[in-house]
């Protein structure tokens, strides 16, 4: 037996009892006339003990311990004199009566410590060594736990919990596919799935009912913090249900688990208009936590000779309170973030609201004391507010007062991690259009039914449609997706119609689902969450790297395995992928 006891398990309730332990050495203290071990293992660390009135075979295999030895360690449980209160084991150690070395360790690269000493791309080498590491394990735990509480939350409600393949047809979610050369069958290729929504679909039809998959999903687009080449979804589908089904289902589903999980009492979910978060919040995925809403002040500053605000389709407003003492310094730095290409706003407007009741802004000349105190009366600014304006077109200056506002709650330090305010978005546009290739895209996919009361829009005017289909935002983190299918072959067909498909064409990528439809489909809606963002919001952190055991890197290699990498000749050649020597020419 390697171990009666784990290393986080020994209290004074053991002392006298002979325990053996095995796990790796975290360190080695040596005192002269005696010796600790600090031993560790997932558990936790207790402390082992050798001094003057142990056996002289023993402290030479103590002598010989180096850091990460793997070792097992047999001896009886006593008090210690000095307790360490900051670890639950900190009050015994076990006095050894026999250790043996299971397996020596190089001297690992970086220090297996809460803060170690090892840089990012070290621990990504070694990511294996970076696992041992409590607060990198404990993030995995966390993950562990929270697919655990999705489960049974699903499980509970005769959700049945099925596979469906890795090598598919490439789906159309939008991001380019991964694909995999088919050996068997020359110059054909399987992709690797962006979600699994076909097959879900495909499984309503089936009579499943309720589905649900802790699903691998894979998309070959550029990468961010909160994205991953290969990423995880919790995905759902659901027949004879409509969209307030899901929402009211899902929210459950989340308040359950931050309350089970984190201990957090979430209130009710707001529901909000895609149309209103964009004028809002100037972003489809709102961080709730604070104010500063976006207003629009287009027609109280036009018409003043100001040209830079007359020649802009759209000029709006946010307001930050208590900022009029804001610095020249602060004012620079934010209007530098605007201009940057990421924000792309061409410059910054202005206004403090003193508390005496002047006004100072940065279009003195243009405006004056009465006119400021309109903009401050439209747009809610009280004495001691900054307001801050950018103008242009609509769409681009929307977008930019959101990043703005959230450049603005960073540095004022808005954002509290501990705070959660989860959100719906509903009632996004179905399709959006995309000026390269001069046609409309489905702004979700091309399964999302349109909603009713729009269906006469189809034809005449598209890109006003709205879709049945809705986002879960927690903090301004897009968590989940979704919506309620189309499920009548004809409005299917209507669909790929409008984005462009042929017939021919869209028989030829989609007969199958729209065959199926011909044989008795369900009304059906469904959802998939992004798992790795779900737990790093729970763990606090800022990237999903963290949350994954073998993440990749920002140029989607994994440094560890060293892939992607080149394959040999004759692989290439069995898969009739190998260039003649003639195309090498
Ligand atoms: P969608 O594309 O919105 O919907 O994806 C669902 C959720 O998955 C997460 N996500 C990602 N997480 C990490 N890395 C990525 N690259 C990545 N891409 C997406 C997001 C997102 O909200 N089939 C539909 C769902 C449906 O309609 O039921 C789908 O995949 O949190």
């Amino acid at each position: 037996m390697y171990r009666t006891h784990t290393c986080g398990e020994l209290r004074l309730a053991n002392v006298g009892q002979e325990v053996t332990l095995s796990g790796w050495v975290q360190r080695v203290r040596d005192l002269g006339a005696m010796s600790f071990v600090d031993l560790r293992d997932r558990y936790g660390i207790t402390q082992l003990v050798v001094d003057e009135t142990s056996d002289s075979s023993i402290r030479e295999v103590v002598n010989q311990l180096g850091r990460e030895f793997v070792i097992q360690a047999t001896g009886v449980v006593r008090e210690r004199s000095s307790k360490n209160d900051k670890i639950p084991t900190g009050s015994v150690e076990i006095a050894l009566t026999k250790v043996n070395i299971l397996n020596k360790a190089e001297l690992p690269p970086f220090t297996i410590e809460d803060e170690t000493d090892g840089g990012d791309e070290i621990r990504m080498k070694y990511r294996y060594l970076d696992l041992r590491r409590n607060p990198v394990r404990e993030n995995l735990v966390l993950r562990s736990k929270m697919a655990h509480a999705v489960r049974s939350y699903l499980n509970d409600k005769e959700f049945i919990e099925t596979e469906t393949p890795v090598l598919i047809k490439s789906t159309p979610e939008g991001a380019r596919d991964f694909v995999v050369p088919s050996r068997m069958n020359e110059g054909q290729f399987y992709a690797l799935p962006q979600s699994p929504q076909v097959f879900k679909q495909l499984l309503m039809v089936s009579g499943f009912d309720r589905y649900y998959q802790i699903v691998k999903c894979f998309r070959d687009e550029d990468l961010r913090a909160d994205r991953q080449p290969e990423f995880t979804q919790i995905d759902c589908e659901m027949s004879f249900v409509e969209q307030e089904d899901i929402l009211n289902l899902f929210e459950g589903m989340t308040t359950d688990l931050f309350k089970e999980i984190k201990g957090v009492d979430l209130e009710e979910f707001v529901r909000m208009p895609y149309s209103e978060a964009m004028s809002r919040y100037g972003s489809d995925k709102p961080d709730i936590r604070f104010e500063m809403l976006i207003e629009d002040i287009t027609s109280t500053v036009q018409g003043q000779n100001f040209k830079v605000f007359d020649e802009s389709e759209y000029v709006g407003a946010i307001v930050v309170k208590g900022a009029a003492s804001f610095t020249r310094k602060k004012l620079d730095k934010l209007t530098d973030y605007v201009k940057r290409p990421q924000v792309g706003a061409k410059g910054m407007v202005y206004v403090k609201c003193n508390e005496d009741g002047s006004f100072k802004s940065s279009v003195d000349k243009f405006y004056d004391a009465e006119q400021l105190a309109r903009w401050a009366d439209v747009a809610n600014a009280s004495a001691g507010d900054l307001i801050l304006v950018l103008s242009g077109d609509k769409a681009h200056t929307l977008n930019a007062l959101g990043e703005l506002r959230l450049e603005v709650a960073r540095q004022e330090g808005l954002m509290d991690k501990d705070t959660f305010k989860p959100l719906w978005v509903v009632d996004f546009p179905l399709l959006e259009w995309d000026e390269d290739s001069k046609r409309y895209h489905a702004m979700h996919h091309p399964f999302t039914s349109p909603k009713k009361e729009d269906y006469d829009l189809l034809e005449s005017d598209p890109g006003a449609v709205r879709a049945n289909a809705y986002d879960l935002v927690i903090n301004g983190v897009e968590i989940g997706g979704g919506s309620v299918r189309i499920y009548d072959k004809d409005l299917q067909r209507k669909m790929f119609d409008l984005l462009g498909f042929t017939p021919e064409e869209a028989q030829a990528q989609f007969g199958f689902l729209m065959d199926a439809f011909k044989y008795g489909a369900p009304p059906h809606a469904g959802i998939a969450f992004g798992f790795d963002r779900l737990v790093s919001m729970f763990a606090g952190l800022d990237t999903i790297r963290d949350v994954i055991a073998f993440p990749k890197n920002n140029s989607g290699r994994d440094v560890m395995i060293d892939s992607p990498s080149p394959i040999a000749d004759a692989q290439l050649e069995e898969l009739n992928l190998a260039l003649t020597l003639e195309d090498k020419e």
